[in-house]
């Protein structure tokens, strides 16, 4: 672009002034979008990857609540402490210990991706927030009236798509399960939301989560269409109820998941000895060896070894 203009300009007979104007200006016009994107950037990774955790005003969550951060500790520490929260809090730094025992003892999980640059500019987006009356991360206000069977009824039909989301938003239930419906439909490990609420401590962290969810499965769905804060707070109260009453019949599910899983892996065992019979035997066995339930692998390759 510069150059072509430079070029045309040159061969036009423009003067020099004018020239170098359109330099400037193309220079300046560049700088500027670079800077936009680079804070955009920021802006996107800390929606994406702090805000599960942190407010910027809105109260602690698992983690502090982040205003008057750069008050507190200064950039150095802070950059040294995204770049490696764990490591920080290791090497013994009183005042990191002091936000472990805080926390009840979780540690910060490394922000994924980072680097010394981005570090900078998320403490930038830190900062620039903070001095705003009310920061865009200030956190989903979620009501605390007590919550009602009728808010529960509500977030079982959402949960289960009875109910759509104003959004238009996937039900839950195309990815989860509760209560122990489990099946191959629903209930696979990891995805049982039964006892999140217990897990997430309750309504404002697990509401915050919903608000922005830092799942990579989840957060292209939710973040251009999120749930609206009566959604959340419904299916909030459901998974309460479903935290304090399926707990038992959640477990059982996933033990029927877990033998399924295991009846499959030996019959897949046996069907792969099969086909492939005596030809790569030693891969097969070092293939086998590598797998998560070695009692059953080894009786299902003594079976095929004891057949002729
Ligand atoms: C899974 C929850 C979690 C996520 C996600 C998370 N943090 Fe944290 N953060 C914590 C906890 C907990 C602490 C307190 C120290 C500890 O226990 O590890 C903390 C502490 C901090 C501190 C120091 C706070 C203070 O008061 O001095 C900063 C700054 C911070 N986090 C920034 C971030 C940024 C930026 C991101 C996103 C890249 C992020 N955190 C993502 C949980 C989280
Ligand atoms: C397209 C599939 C999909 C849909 C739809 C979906 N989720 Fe998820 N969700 C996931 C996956 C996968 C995970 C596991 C985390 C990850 O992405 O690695 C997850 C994780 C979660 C977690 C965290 C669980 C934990 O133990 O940390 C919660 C809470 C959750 N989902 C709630 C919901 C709710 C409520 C809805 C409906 C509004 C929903 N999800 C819709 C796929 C989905």
């Amino acid at each position: 672009m510069l150059v072509e203009h430079s070029e045309r300009g040159e061969a036009m007979g423009k003067t020099t002034g004018r020239w170098t104007l359109a330099l400037a200006a193309g220079l300046l016009l560049g700088g500027t979008a670079a800077a936009q994107g680079a804070s955009d950037e920021a802006y996107e990774y800390f929606a994406r990857n702090c805000v599960s955790c942190h407010t910027i005003g809105g109260g602690p969550l698992a983690g502090p609540d982040l205003a008057g951060l750069l008050d507190r500790r200064d950039r150095d520490w802070l950059s040294a402490f995204l770049l490696d929260p764990a490591g920080v809090i290791d090497s013994g730094d009183v005042y990191a210990q002091a936000l472990l025992r805080d926390a009840r003892g979780v540690y910060m999980p490394t922000p994924p991706g980072i680097t010394a640059d981005l570090a900078d500019k998320l403490l930038t987006v830190i900062a620039v927030e903070d001095g705003l009356d009310k920061s865009r991360f200030a956190g989903l206000q979620l009501s605390d009236r007590p919550l009602t069977p009728v808010d529960i009824a509500l977030g079982r039909q959402l949960f289960n798509g009875t109910t759509a989301f104003a959004s238009g938003s996937p039900a839950c239930f195309a990815c989860h399960t509760v209560e122990g419906a489990a099946g191959f439909g629903g209930g696979r490990l990891g995805l049982d939301l039964t006892t999140v609420y217990a897990r997430m401590e309750g309504r404002k962290a697990l509401g915050a989560w919903l608000g922005a969810p830092p799942s990579p499965v989840m957060a292209p769905l939710f973040q251009d269409a999120p749930l609206d804060a009566d959604e959340i707070l419904a299916l909030t109260a459901y998974l309460k109820h479903t935290s304090e009453s399926g707990v038992e019949q959640a477990s059982s599910g996933v033990l029927a998941f877990l033998l399924t899983g295991l009846g499959l892996a030996a019959v897949l065992l046996v069907l792969f000895d099969v086909a492939w019979k005596d030809r790569y035997r030693s891969t097969r066995r070092t293939l086998v060896e590598g797998r998560r339930s070695p009692r059953l692998a080894s009786r299902a390759v003594e079976g095929m070894e004891g057949t002729p």
